[in-house]
């Protein structure tokens, strides 16, 4: 049985009807940039992550990028990012000219080890930006505790609707930063983001930049990008929103059903699994498996898995600063023993809600036979 990582069909064809009548009316109203939809999308959005505001943008990486803007951060000046994470959380910093200062991981939550911050700190630290990474916040006590009063962007690109202490993503830190890549929880037919604050000032600027830094119409007090979401992908996004709670409830059940046919496995010992830690509502945006034994052990399955049908990705395969175009930034000399675990060792595996017991128990035993 062919299982892949993950099928939008299954998804698109219970919202089919409502899509198609929303994108209808857009194109019937040939309005396409801003209006009705995004502030319609925006207002529920803002509300769903617990936030005063929220500001729909043209991709998860643009909100952190306009994030760091709207900061003022630029040459000179340093961010702290975990060691692993997808490229955009440091690549954003580098292209304002600023220093990406990499921190190591927890390998219990995979995110950013808030024990190692407060040695990074330096007099030029500007920001902070913990990565809810597969859908879990670390522990943003402790995070927010060893920065102290430096602004925390938060990348909860993968983490909509993730919780700490009954507070939603976006409302943790300064800016939240969201992507609706398609293959995320809540996600858009084409690139789409958004970013949250309850802070009225950072808002009306981050509206300003959002549009070349412009108030009123073509008088510019900033210079700011065009990092607008399209009025579609909002009616899209708007249509899917009332439905993410339950799809999020259907990827955790799909977590605790795993670790109930892993233990039948015998694979517990083999095998480190993603665990809810305490304080947390995870949303499993991706659902990554490590394996004790290392690289030898984890590529030998994605082979195998890879020959059945079974769909797996790493989730990635490098830390980034082991990127090439890292190399001579000062902190990439460094060794960031967990985030270089991860990487070796790691494989996401399907986790969507419409995934089938079946299915399910078909990857695990196949996940067994390749480790047998
Ligand atoms: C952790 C993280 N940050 C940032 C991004 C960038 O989002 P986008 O692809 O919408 O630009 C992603 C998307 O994959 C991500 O996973």
């Amino acid at each position: 049985m062919a299982v892949p990582l993950l099928d939008l069909k299954l998804q698109y064809a219970t919202l089919r009807e409502e899509i198609l009548r929303v994108t209808e009316e857009v194109y019937a109203s040939q309005h396409f940039i801003l209006g009705k939809r995004v502030d319609d999308f925006e207002r529920d959005f803002a509300k769903y992550c617990q936030s005063k505001y929220a500001i729909g943008l043209s991709s998860g990486t643009d909100a952190l990028l306009i994030a760091l803007m709207v900061l003022g951060i630029g040459r000179g000046d340093e961010v702290i990012v975990p060691a692993y994470s997808f490229f955009a959380t440091a690549g954003v910093v580098h292209r304002l000219g600023a220093t990406p200062v990499f921190v190591d991981i927890n390998v219990s939550d995979y995110n950013i080890d808030a024990k190692q911050i407060e040695e990074q700190i330096t007099q030029r630290t500007r920001a902070i930006m913990p990565v809810y990474l597969y859908g879990q916040t670390p522990d943003m006590e402790a995070v927010k505790r060893a920065a102290r009063n430096i602004p925390l962007i938060e990348d909860a690109a993968q983490a909509v609707g993730a919780e700490f202490d009954d507070r939603r993503a976006g409302s943790l830190g300064a800016i939240g930063c969201f992507s609706f890549f398609p293959t995320k929880n809540l996600g858009a037919f084409g690139d789409a983001g958004a970013v949250t604050t309850n802070d009225d000032k950072l808002a009306e600027r981050l509206i300003d930049l959002r549009v070349h830094g412009m108030r009123p119409k073509y008088y510019h007090r900033y210079v700011g990008g065009n990092f607008r979401i399209d009025a579609l992908q909002a009616a899209i996004l708007h249509v899917k929103l009332p439905h993410l709670d339950r799809w999020s409830e259907g990827r955790r059940r799909n977590a605790a059903f795993y670790e109930q046919l892993f233990a039948e496995a015998n694979l517990s010992e083999r095998l480190v699994l993603p665990q809810e830690l305490p304080r947390r509502r995870h949303v499993f945006n991706q659902y990554v498996i490590r394996f004790r034994d290392g690289r030898p052990a984890r590529d030998r399955v994605m082979e195998h898995l890879k020959s059945v049908g079974v769909g797996c990705e790493i989730y990635y395969p490098l830390t980034l600063p082991q990127q090439e175009c890292f190399a001579n930034l000062p902190s990439a000399k460094e060794h960031f023993r967990n985030s270089e675990r991860a990487a070796v060792g790691s494989l996401a595996i399907p986790i969507y809600p419409e995934l089938t017991r079946d299915q399910m128990s078909e990857v695990v035993r196949e996940i067994a036979r390749a480790l047998a």
